[in-house]
């Protein structure tokens, strides 16, 4: 069961708006990260509205969101277009090609004629801040955004925002490099009054403690002083981190050349699959509660969740110390054979029914789910202030059946 604390929401979105309020900027937040529509009220108040990767996102924005709505896809289809004009409030274009093909219809659209509707091209600094290139849009050959080369000359009529994404779980000294890029690169076009807007994308860990939310405040006041432009954030992570958890169930135990295994009742290919594809390692902890449905799911206490740990090396440290640990190697129900959280160890041997509580699972794992294999999709619940759950949604066969056909 993934559950999602609707304080902790609060806590992240009461820094967000620390920001605007200090700057003047817009935050909305970014669906694609995380788009459990029915807490969205919980939170509204403090940002702006949402950002959507395409029409779907749009929709759920609009209908369960409002407030501003800022698309950027990677390519828009006719459909997509036509139903974007209606309600979106910022278009955002990734290429010349496709605002080309789009322009004269986005254009004589009465909201763009109106201003209800303006339009933004992504551009592409060309400047990695980040490790893992699987997450770097500036890696060679980004299929993301416009460079600078290819904008020399162009025919922009009808644009009035520029729109860069290139950051993933950075502090602001990443931003404050970059925009001394962006400005290098496109600080002609921001200084040209025609550019009213700069979409400074996600990837700023604004809500994490360690974040330099003052010089975030300076970089922002900056860039608006600098070029009179409108500065917006669209944050995804930093809206739900710390935020949620996903509870799971050990199904099995047995030993396998030379591990013991433990098979779960989630999927790191079909629940989490960032574990295999980024790869990290989530935090594990083992709860020895009676009451392990109504802890609390976001604040660890120590008697009733127990961390796991990394995997003892040697049997000897980790039998023969006043403190064993018992190392099991946690995977998940499907046939993928690498279908593997990570090996972790605990302070007890694990028996069938255990529950273990994936920490930081509301971000970017809800949203991308399978139900790879037809294993059983978690449900998903709201944790109130108070301590009580709210089962927001629970999965069943038929859900499995009517995505196929
Ligand atoms: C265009 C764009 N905006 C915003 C985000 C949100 O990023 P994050 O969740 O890291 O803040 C992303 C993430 O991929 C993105 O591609």
């Amino acid at each position: 069961m993934f559950v999602i604390s609707t304080a902790a929401l609060k806590r992240n979105t009461a820094i967000l708006r620390s920001i605007k309020e200090a700057t003047g900027c817009r935050v909305v937040l970014a669906l694609k990260g995380f788009s459990c529509w029915k807490s969205f009220k919980y939170f509204a108040d403090d940002l702006d509205g949402c950002c959507a990767s395409g029409l779907w996102e749009a929709q759920l924005a609009r209908d369960h969101f409002g407030k501003h709505l800022i698309t950027y896809s990677p390519a828009y289809d006719d459909v997509d277009i036509t139903a974007l004009c209606e309600f979106s409030h910022h278009l955002d274009f990734n290429s010349l090609s496709q605002w080309y093909r789009f322009r004269d219809r986005v254009m004589e659209h009465p909201r763009f004629v109106r201003g209800e509707l303006v339009c933004g091209l992504r551009i592409n600094p060309e400047f990695s801040t980040g490790e893992t290139a699987l997450y770097d849009p500036c890696v060679a050959g980004s299929r993301l955004g416009i460079i600078a080369e290819q904008l020399v000359g162009a025919d922009l009529r009808g644009l009035s925002g520029l729109h860069f994404h290139t950051l993933c779980e950075q502090n602001s000294d990443a931003l404050e490099k970059t925009l001394n890029v962006v400005d290098e690169k496109f600080g002609y076009l921001l200084h040209d009054p025609q550019f009213k807007y700069l979409n400074m994308g996600g990837g700023h860990w604004i809500t994490k403690t360690f974040y330099d939310r003052e010089r975030l405040i300076h970089l922002v006041r900056n860039t608006q002083e600098k070029y009179q432009v409108e500065v917006w954030l669209e944050p995804g992570e930093a809206v739900a981190i710390h935020t949620g958890v996903l509870r799971a169930t050990v199904m099995d135990v047995f030993d396998s050349g030379g591990h013991h295994m433990a098979i779960l009742n989630i999927s790191a290919t079909g629940h989490m699959p960032d574990v295999l594809e980024m790869p990290y390692r989530p935090d594990v902890f083992l709860v020895d509660s009676e009451q392990s449905d109504s802890a609390p799911c976001v604040v660890f206490r120590e008697e009733i969740y127990h961390a796991a740990g990394e995997p003892e090396r040697s049997i000897e440290a980790a039998v023969h110390t006043s403190n064993p640990r018992f190392t099991y190697r946690l995977g998940g129900p499907t046939c993928l054979a690498g279908d593997i959280f990570g090996d972790y160890s605990f302070h007890r041997e694990l028996t069938i029914g255990d529950t273990l509580v994936f920490d930081d699972m509301a971000h970017y794992t809800m949203v991308k789910t399978t139900t790879f294999n037809g294993v059983k999709h978690p449900s998903i619940a709201l944790q109130h202030e108070n301590g009580d759950l709210e089962i927001l949604r629970e999965f069943g066969y038929a859900d499995f059946r009517d995505r196929l056909s």
